[in-house]
């Protein structure tokens, strides 16, 4: 496939944002692995036709996700109660059969949410490509299938097990490249009652909030309203619903079922209307997210020599993919940002992508604080603002980069 071509509609893109090269964004690396880090260029296109913002370039899923993928969900308490209400909107919806539901869910972790099914014995199926992270979820009693789902593995589980009637994915469906072969597979596995699920970064947020690392590359698509609509479209199903959500610094749940299966919801109206409101639909808004994004670039830089020409100590809070492309767009490394603390023990001795700045376990940020933390977890700040009172409290102040780069 040419690689300026949208990958839904076959149209050629436009692009409007190059991110240079970047690593993989959840690539933490020890030192003997520096001389072979894997980079590519990170720029993003739009197709006005499909309306899809997307990764021009994207490294192969089995680069991505492997055997050491450094990614497992249950490690945040508010994920974790985000899914538990996930698990009870599907179970309190009308979409499940009362006899014998089946609940698939791709790129189903550790068994974050399915485990809210498994417990009840609802009958229940995840697909994880990671093998490592799938064994997590098996071990918790979450029956999980680790494959890269495509639509031969759908009509497999259909000769198998039958139809789901829901088919969910959280933060996955973004990370799919082969789009239209994936959405095909949802149809095939769904009944004609079923209904897919699925929650995603919204672009929307990404625009206002210039929060451009939400872009890396697992992410090749940020979604909106109109993208999804036109890429099941060409499958035969419709957007029913729209559900706004606050994770990963705003989100957007789509219910999708086949055409007339149900009645359109308001909401799916009154956000294809916001949309074309804040021009989602338009490549000229993609121009000024771009003016946008070198501006954040510029005054986070700015900022952190400044402090750091006063002598004081700036470390990073949580690890996280996003901050691999701030870090690698800004040319920010070590000299900067003495550490990376995160709580997650696969990342903790590693260094970050690219930058090489040592990430090390929350301890370290406990013990010897630095004078000023960059919330590279900022989604994640209700939680972890509540935890640092202390940090606070000494004086330690924050820096965050989204919606504007600023000091609290
Ligand atoms: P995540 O929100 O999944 O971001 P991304 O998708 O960009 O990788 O990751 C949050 C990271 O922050 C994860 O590595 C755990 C870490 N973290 C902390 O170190 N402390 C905390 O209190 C929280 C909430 C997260």
């Amino acid at each position: 496939m040419n690689k300026s071509l949208c990958r839904i509609s076959g149209e050629p893109l436009t692009e409007v944002l190059d991110l240079g090269s970047q690593p993989l964004g959840n690539g933490f690396l020890a030192k003997d692995e520096f001389q072979k880090e894997y980079s590519y260029r990170m720029a993003m296109g739009f197709c006005d036709t499909s309306k899809m913002f997307q990764l021009i370039e994207q490294p192969t899923p089995e680069q991505m996700f492997h055997e050491n993928y450094a990614f497992y969900s249950s490690t945040s308490s508010y994920m974790e109660q985000h899914f538990l209400e996930f698990a009870d909107y599907v179970k309190g919806s009308q979409y499940l059969s009362r006899n014998d539901p089946f609940v698939v869910e791709l790129g189903c972790n550790d068994g974050i949410m399915l485990k809210n099914f498994s417990s009840e014995g609802i009958r229940h199926l995840g697909i994880e490509p990671s093998r490592n992270v799938a064994e997590v979820a098996n071990t918790k009693g979450v029956r999980t299938l680790s494959e890269f789902f495509c639509e031969s593995v759908a009509e497999k589980i259909v000769r198998e097990e039958g139809r789901a009637d829901a088919f969910l994915a959280a933060n996955v469906m973004c990370h799919i490249p082969d789009m239209n072969g994936v959405v095909k597979g949802i149809r095939t596995m769904l009944k004609p009652t079923g209904v897919v699920m699925f929650e995603d970064p919204y672009l929307g947020d990404v625009i206002e909030k210039t929060s451009y690392d939400q872009i890396y590359d697992e992410h090749v698509f940020l979604f909106s309203a109109h993208s999804v609509q036109y890429m099941f479209g060409l499958q035969g199903m419709e957007l029913i619903d729209v559900l706004p959500q606050k994770t990963h610094g705003g989100s957007m749940r789509y219910v999708l079922a086949h055409i007339g299966a149900y009645t359109v919801n308001d909401s799916v109206v009154r956000l294809l209307q916001k949309e074309k409101a804040i021009g989602l639909d338009r490549l000229e808004t993609f121009e000024n997210f771009r003016r946008n994004v070198e501006q954040s670039r510029s005054d986070l830089v700015k900022l952190l020599r400044e402090i750091k020409s006063k002598g004081k100590r700036i470390a990073g809070y949580g690890a996280t993919s996003k901050s691999t492309t701030i870090l690698n767009y800004c040319n920010i490394g070590p000299d900067l940002i003495e550490y990376i603390s995160d709580t997650t023990p696969i990342k903790q001795g590693k260094f970050t992508p690219g930058m090489h700045i040592p990430v090390k376990p929350y301890d370290a940020f406990q013990k010897n604080p630095p004078d000023y933390a960059v919330l590279f977890a900022w989604n994640h700040a209700e939680e972890i603002m509540a935890k640092e009172k202390a940090f606070m409290g000494a004086g330690g102040q924050w820096i965050v980069h989204v919606p504007k780069v600023q000091v609290f």
